[in-house]
């Protein structure tokens, strides 16, 4: 530690190799004040004052000054306008007080994180000649990495350097920092290894900010590496080195890997806590390990770490999404028994569980009982019931829930409007899904592609093929197309009758820069069939795999369908033959069809033996 960079060498190389690797570039404005002209500390205001007054002034002063690294460092700053006040006293008086006066001051304006303050009050100092030193300029750093700029951070390393400073560990650990921040991992990494190579050991800090950096960004595997380096250079590893790599795992359903990390982390002393416990129920929880759960929760018990509202809230999501109810309200029970308050995760989960069964009546006294133990619900909350009476054709309960948001002036999100434009729409008022999706617009929430397939969707089905059209007009003009619109509008001009139109579409795709997907062809094929136009039908499937889009199961039934129900049996036939090698089924329609065709009277002995295999 403390060894120099060798200065220009390291320059060279930082700017040279480790910039362009980071996606960074050298912004102008940041370099223009980085290379700002020093004034020189005397100053008008000091030549100004009398002479007799200097002795009692300093003493003053003085007092000031400790007064204030007091007060940084007991945390007593109370606020922004405080410190700042400090600060404007400071910067009056004569002599100017020592840099490292105002350092202290600027970090307790970072620590209350205003972060762009603490810039501007350094480019104040420089303007009135206190040179910042690296101490300041680490702050500074740190503060543009706050502010997502590390690019700027750099710059600032690039002026240490030139200024003939030395980086020191926080400096370089900071940008190591900021880099992770901004999710650039490997810009990281290969900081640390300009660090190793200029004598700098990477600390603890630097390794676990790596660490943390590596599992956001789902590099758990790397993390893993970079803690058995820790492991090799003696470092010291803490439980939360090793919960954020077990809850990685977790997330990355790598659950049994989890568990290997939680038995060495045992095995070295070192206790897991909640957070730890928590990772892994969740990752077990997901695979259904139910018995591994239970050993985990007694294991807790036995620390006596008790699972807190979380763990439940796990454990309740996970029991109602595999739709063990009973099994959820057990633990549900059991939270509140011990005297865990539910939250309004663990409400919505319960919610969302009793509603996937639609079981609306329990959902809502889940819901009612959330209101009266004094958890508010969330948009979400209101959301999943007005979707099971939208999926129940329960508009009117719906939109009584629709009211009662506004009234309590919580905002409803583009899913709560969708939820209902697509509700109005399946009870066939489609012009009233239309008077919400304006209703939106007009409240400020912007509609997503989602919303114009469901509206397009029921404006179809509702058979307003002109006010689909319309509706499309606005979305292909917008950036929001995508082609789960066109699938639903290609969809519903064929069904609608209108082929041409659908066809047209679908051939104009290309030109608007949009890839059909298996769907899409599907739709297509579908919409030709019913029109008796069969061999265009089968030359679009031909069609798919060159195209990069392999025909799936439902293509296939689809075409067999198609066929079928034009009596042309050989061409079925053909494409049946072609399904099953590819491993895939009829599905329940064909196979009675094929049943039918087999059994009926006027099926001919060509027929039994073409199709016998296939039955
Ligand atoms: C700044 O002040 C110092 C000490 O008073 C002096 O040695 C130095 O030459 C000055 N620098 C400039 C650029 O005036
Ligand atoms: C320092 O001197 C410059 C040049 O005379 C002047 O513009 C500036 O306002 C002075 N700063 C203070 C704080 O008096
Ligand atoms: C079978 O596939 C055809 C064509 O995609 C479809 O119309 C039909 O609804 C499907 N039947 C079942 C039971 O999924």
């Amino acid at each position: 530690m403390g060894m120099a960079f060798k200065s220009t060498n390291s320059l060279a190389f930082l700017l040279n190799h480790l910039v362009p690797y980071c996606h960074v570039s050298l912004p102008f404005h940041a370099l223009t004040f980085c290379t700002l002209t020093y004034n020189n500390a005397t100053n008008t205001s000091c030549s100004s004052s009398s002479r007799e007054n200097v002795e009692i002034h300093s003493q003053n002063q003085n007092q000031f000054l400790r007064f204030v690294r007091d007060q940084c460092k007991t945390g007593n700053i109370r606020n922004l306008d405080h410190a700042l006040g400090l600060f404007d006293r400071m910067i009056r008086m004569c002599p100017l007080p020592l840099v490292r006066d105002f350092t202290q001051l600027l970090g307790a304006i970072v620590r209350m994180r205003h972060y762009s303050v603490v810039i501007t009050l350094i480019r104040q100092m420089e303007s009135l000649g206190i040179a910042p030193d690296v101490y300041t300029l680490t702050i500074m750093i740190n503060c543009f990495c706050h502010l997502n700029r590390v690019d700027f951070g750099f710059s600032v390393l690039a002026r240490i350097l030139k200024l003939g400073y030395q980086p020191n560990h926080i400096t370089l650990t900071t940008l190591v920092k900021g880099l992770c921040l901004q999710g650039k991992i490997s810009g990281a990494v290969r900081l640390v290894e300009v660090m190793e190579n200029n004598g700098y050991k990477p600390d603890a800090i630097t390794c676990a900010t790596i660490i943390n950096g590596l599992c956001k960004v789902g590099e758990t595997n790397m993390a893993i590496r970079l803690l058995r380096k820790m492991e090799e250079g003696n470092f010291e590893l803490d439980v939360v080195l090793y919960s954020t790599i077990i809850d990685s795992l977790c997330k990355e359903r790598l659950v049994t890997e989890a568990l290997n990390l939680l038995s060495e982390m045992t095995s070295k002393g070192i206790q897991p806590n909640l957070v730890t416990y928590t990772s892994l129920i969740q990752g077990l929880c997901n695979f259904g390990r139910w018995r591994e759960v239970a050993t985990l929760l007694n294991e807790m018990t036995q620390r006596k770490i008790m699972p807190n509202v979380q763990t439940f809230s796990v454990l309740v999501d996970t029991l109602c999404k595999g739709g063990k109810l009973i099994e959820a309200k057990e633990v549900f029970d059991v939270m509140i028994q011990r005297g865990i308050q539910p939250n309004t995760v663990t409400y919505n989960s319960l919610i969302d569980g009793y509603c996937l069964q639609n079981r609306i009546d329990e959902a809502v006294s889940a819901f009612n009982m959330m209101v009266e133990k004094g958890c508010s619900p969330s948009i979400f909350s209101y959301s999943i019931l007005i979707n099971v009476y939208c999926k129940n054709k329960r508009i009117d309960e719906a939109m009584c829930l629709f009211h009662e948001i506004s009234n309590k002036g919580i905002i409803p999100n583009v899913v709560t409007y969708n939820t209902l434009i697509g509700g109005f729409c399946r009870v066939g008022r489609p012009h009233i899904a239309l008077e919400l999706f304006h209703k939106m617009q007009a409240c400020g929430q912007l509609p997503n592609s989602q919303t114009y397939a469901i509206l397009l969707n029921g404006l179809c089905k509702n058979k307003q093929i002109a006010k689909a059209m319309e509706l499309f007009q606005q979305v292909e003009d917008k950036t929001l197309c995508h082609i789960v619109i066109y699938n639903v509008l290609i969809d519903g001009l064929c069904n609608a009758g209108k082929l041409m139109t659908a066809r047209q579409l679908f051939y104009c795709l290309a030109s608007k820069g949009l890839k059909p997907n298996v769907l899409t062809y599907t739709i297509m094929i579908k919409g030709l069939c019913k029109e008796g136009l069969l061999d265009e039908a089968g030359d679009l499937l031909e069609k798919m795999d060159g195209n990069g889009c392999s025909p799936n199961d439902r293509t296939y039934n689809t075409i067999i369908q198609g066929l079928l129900q034009h009596n042309e049996i050989i061409k079925a036939r053909k494409y049946l033959k072609i399904m099953v090698d590819k491993g895939y089924s009829t599905n329940a329609t064909i196979a009675t069809m094929l049943d039918d065709l087999l059994s009926s009277s006027q099926a001919d002995k060509n027929i039994q033996e073409l199709l016998q295999e296939f039955v």
